[in-house]
């Protein structure tokens, strides 16, 4: 496609924020929470900080480098560089559209608890077990979570037809800083509430003695779903970058307030979990359930919880909309379709799939495959498999094939690299692939 009809995303401050906007969402404030309350607490929290500082930001700087090398959604960057590489960027498509089919059901359960703080007294109960079963009913539920994931469908494909630079510039730049906000407060008055330090301790103390070696896995499949890494989705805003932005301060930034946002969701959930007598290994429902008992002790807490959730709802939507947005950008650059028809394709196939991953959970609970239903599927198979699978190769690809210099080039458009681009190149060429080849394999019980 000609480069000047591509569209584009404003000066460097928003290329931080619409990346930002795409990291930032469920995967720090639901995902992450969860899984740390899961897998030991502080020692999860530390092997995440060290996969976020080794392969996570090498890895987003080489996809960002991708996207501003070739101008090419993720498959088009592939292909302008190296034929053979192009199925790497379909497996990337594919887990956008993967993960957009379960994450559009916890985007619904976020706007359903936004409405629901407004019109209901549900926050003001003080008994935590009560919004535990509150929580498992509407999940439950057979329509109602379908109907609002439905809804966000909608939602980001509004959004998405209007064009790149309009919606997803306007929808970052307000929530950004107003969620940092808001978690900045909750996470005071959380630490504050008694029984609160208990909290603080389990996720601030590393326990080494609850990992193992599928809790490496997780992490680093956890720094990569949040840092929307691993699929490509980087590769195809990087692509919208206005000429002049820079690739290195911008994934910077990027992995620092991500990795922040993911902390401070931390320091909300796990003091308020504590307090309420709550079970930090409660799995998926750990927010949903711990959220409302911050706010039942606060001032005017319905509108609290629902500006918190209105917050949640528009974080969650500026990362579905990267995920549709690569893989509209395929079917329009590859397949030569009209923006809209392939927004269309992208919005059918991923609501189908979210009104499946959310009945998983209710009336088609007893459905399993390998034990699992299939919003766990979903979840297991892309965070867990594709992405570092995806990274995996994204390294091997950066590090080996592409030439050096057009990597240096995106990274030091004045070629004046020095030891810190020697550092980053090392960390791709050897460091990222043998971490994630030895996870594997340690996984897949060879080790
Ligand atoms: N990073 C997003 C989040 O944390 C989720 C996401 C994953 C977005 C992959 C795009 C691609 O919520």
């Amino acid at each position: 496609m000609n480069e000047e009809k591509r569209a584009t995303f404003g000066g460097r401050i928003s290329a931080v924020l619409v990346a930002a906007g795409s990291a930032v969402g469920l995967g720090n404030i639901w995902r992450f929470p969860y899984l740390a309350g899961e897998n030991g607490g502080g020692a999860f929290l530390v092997i995440y900080l060290a996969a976020v500082l080794l392969i996570g930001l090498p890895l987003m700087l080489s996809e960002f480098s991708l996207g501003t090398a070739t101008k090419r959604n993720a498959v088009g960057a592939f292909r302008q560089l190296d034929k053979r590489w192009v199925p790497l960027g379909y497996m990337g498509v594919l887990s956008s559209v993967l993960i957009l089919g379960f994450y559009l059901v916890v985007a619904g359960w976020t706007a359903e608890y936004m409405i629901h703080s407004l019109f209901s007294d549900q926050v003001q109960n003080t008994d935590p077990q009560s919004h535990v079963e509150a929580f498992n009913n509407f999940i439950s539920n057979p329509w109602k979570p379908v109907l609002y994931a439905l809804l966000f469908s909608v939602a980001t494909h509004l959004i998405i037809t209007r064009g790149v630079q309009r919606g997803i510039e306007r929808a970052s730049k307000v929530m950004m800083p107003l969620l940092f906000l808001a978690l900045a407060v909750l996470a005071v008055n959380a630490i504050l509430m008694p029984g609160g330090m208990a909290g603080l301790r389990f996720f601030l103390a590393p326990d080494f003695s609850k990992v193992t070696a599928e809790t490496f896995l997780m992490a680093v499949g956890q720094a990569f779903f949040s840092l929307s890494i691993g699929l490509g989705t980087m590769i195809t805003y990087a692509s919208y970058f206005k000429k002049g932005t820079s690739v290195r301060g911008t994934a910077l930034q990027v992995t620092l307030l991500d990795t922040v946002v993911a902390v401070l969701a931390g320091l909300v959930i796990f003091p308020t979990v504590f307090s309420a007598g709550l079970e930090p290994g409660s799995g998926p429902s750990l927010v949903f359930i711990t959220l409302p008992s911050i706010f039942c002790k606060m001032p005017m807490s319905a509108l609290w919880s629902t500006i918190f959730f209105l917050l949640l709802v528009l974080a969650a939507l500026t990362s579905t909309i990267s995920m549709h947005e690569s893989a509209t950008a395929y079917l329009e650059e590859e397949w030569k379709m009209t923006r809209r028809k392939a927004a269309w394709c992208v919005t059918i196939f991923t609501g189908l799939l979210g009104i499946v991953a959310s009945l998983s959970l209710g009336i088609w609970k007893a459905h399993t495959l390998f034990g699992l239903t299939f919003f766990d599927l979903l979840d297991y198979l892309t965070a867990n498999i594709m992405l570092p699978l995806g990274a995996l190769l994204t390294c091997i690809f950066v590090g080996w094939k592409v030439d050096r210099k057009i990597f240096e080039q995106q990274l030091y458009p004045d070629c004046r690299s020095g030891f810190a681009f020697r550092l980053v190149r090392f960390l791709v060429r050897y460091v990222c692939p043998v971490l994630l080849v030895v996870l594997f394999a340690d996984n897949i019980g060879l080790m």
